[in-house]
């Protein structure tokens, strides 16, 4: 068991990436950093890394293989429904009261969804089969191909390869099911902010370039009151040792080089980048002279340009307002599991692979 350890951790700080660990975690450390001390969008850095894309783009075809190449993204798709579903609900519960059993069945009913970097569209048919009016976005077009060709393949879904006003067959249930070969800067530039309810971009982030402007632009898209999900890989050495070392190197269950230690990002980032991050206001929540009553609209400025996450307590925001939440891949059951909230070693089970939540503050 010595000899077996010995061996691992010769062969680990044999690995190069290993070897600048610190470096690499230190310049990662500055560029989210960075990202929250100024508020200034930097429209000229494209979030989209052509050596990525070029990856993603040469495993297309295993997109819906569950024992390939994205078997653990099959896998922990009921995981991050789960956690999406229940944290919509409790949102709707805090706002609404009671909801009715239709609404408890399908949470994201007459909701706009997008996907940002959907891949082969594992959670935009998940998220369509809830309700939700889905969009699909990637950055790599055999994706989009294959996210498409899968979707028209499966005449429950409501697919429409013909934008959002197409029709669809009325005996389907679930919300309409599209996608689009763009970037989420392209998307913002052409349809504006405030887009959507729900912005999903799961295990996105630590493929992208400019995280800060990544996660700026997916959160101008959520329309006032509504979430955005990530899903990430936390930059700790329990993350270098399990999803670099072992999944890609060891047991070659993900292609070596799909990730890079330098890119994952750690939950009190994300959790600082949106206690620093304020809405820009929009025009209907400035107080002009014309504005009818003033009171009121001073509150919605106030909501808008408040930060997204108002403090943190230990470390914790206030479950209104974000929530992080550990993954834990369970090999002997081969599922993931998602961390109750409020279980102990919130630390230690965000340590690899966690699920974010925030939302946009509403203004009315
Ligand atoms: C690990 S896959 C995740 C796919 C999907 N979200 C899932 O979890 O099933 C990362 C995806 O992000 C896409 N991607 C990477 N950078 C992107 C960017 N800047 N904009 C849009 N898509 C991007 C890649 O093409 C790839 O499909």
């Amino acid at each position: 068991m010595r000899a077996v350890r010995r061996d691992l951790l010769t062969a680990l700080r044999r690995t190069p990436s290993f070897i600048h660990i610190r470096s690499l975690a230190h310049q990662s450390r500055r560029t989210l950093s960075s990202a929250t001390t100024s508020q200034a969008a930097d429209t000229s850095h494209s979030s989209v890394n052509p050596d990525e894309i070029a990856h993603f783009s040469r495993l297309s075809s295993m997109w819906w293989d569950e024992r390939g190449e994205f078997g653990l993204l099959h896998k922990m798709n009921p995981v991050r429904m789960q956690f999406i579903r229940d944290k919509v609900l409790e949102i709707m519960r805090d706002d609404e009261g009671e909801l009715s059993a239709e609404r408890e069945r399908n949470v994201l009913q007459g909701l706009d969804v997008l996907d940002v970097g959907c891949g082969g569209g594992l959670l935009c048919e998940s998220l369509a089969r809830q309700g939700g009016n889905t969009l699909g976005i990637d950055a790599s077009a055999s994706n989009i191909t294959i996210a498409s060709l899968h979707a028209s393949s499966d005449p429950a879904l409501r697919f429409s390869d013909s934008g959002p006003s197409a029709s669809s067959s009325s005996h389907t249930k679930g919300g309409q099911l599209r996608y689009e070969h763009t970037s989420v800067e392209a998307l913002l530039a052409r349809e504006g902010p405030r887009r959507f309810d729900v912005v999903c971009s799961m295990e996105v982030l630590e493929h992208v370039d400019n995280p800060r402007q990544f996660l700026q632009h997916c959160a101008e898209l959520v329309k006032p009151g509504g979430h955005l999900f990530l899903s990430t890989i936390s930059r700790t050495p329990l993350a270098y040792l399990l999803t670099i070392f072992a999944a890609e190197h060891l047991l070659r269950l993900v292609t070596p080089g799909t990730h890079t230690y330098a890119k994952y990002v750690k939950p009190a980032e994300l959790l600082g980048f949106f206690q620093a991050y304020r809405s820009p206001p929009s025009p209907s929540t400035s107080t002009t002279l014309s504005t009818p009553t003033p009171s009121t609209s001073a509150e919605s400025a106030a909501d808008a340009t408040r930060p997204w996450i108002s403090r943190l307590y230990g470390g914790v925001p206030a479950r209104t307002e974000a929530e992080t939440r550990g993954i834990v891949y369970v090999p002997w059951n081969g599922e993931w599991t998602l961390v109750p909230r409020g279980a102990p070693g919130k630390e230690c089970a965000e340590a690899v692979n966690y699920l974010f939540w925030v939302r946009r503050p509403r203004e009315d």
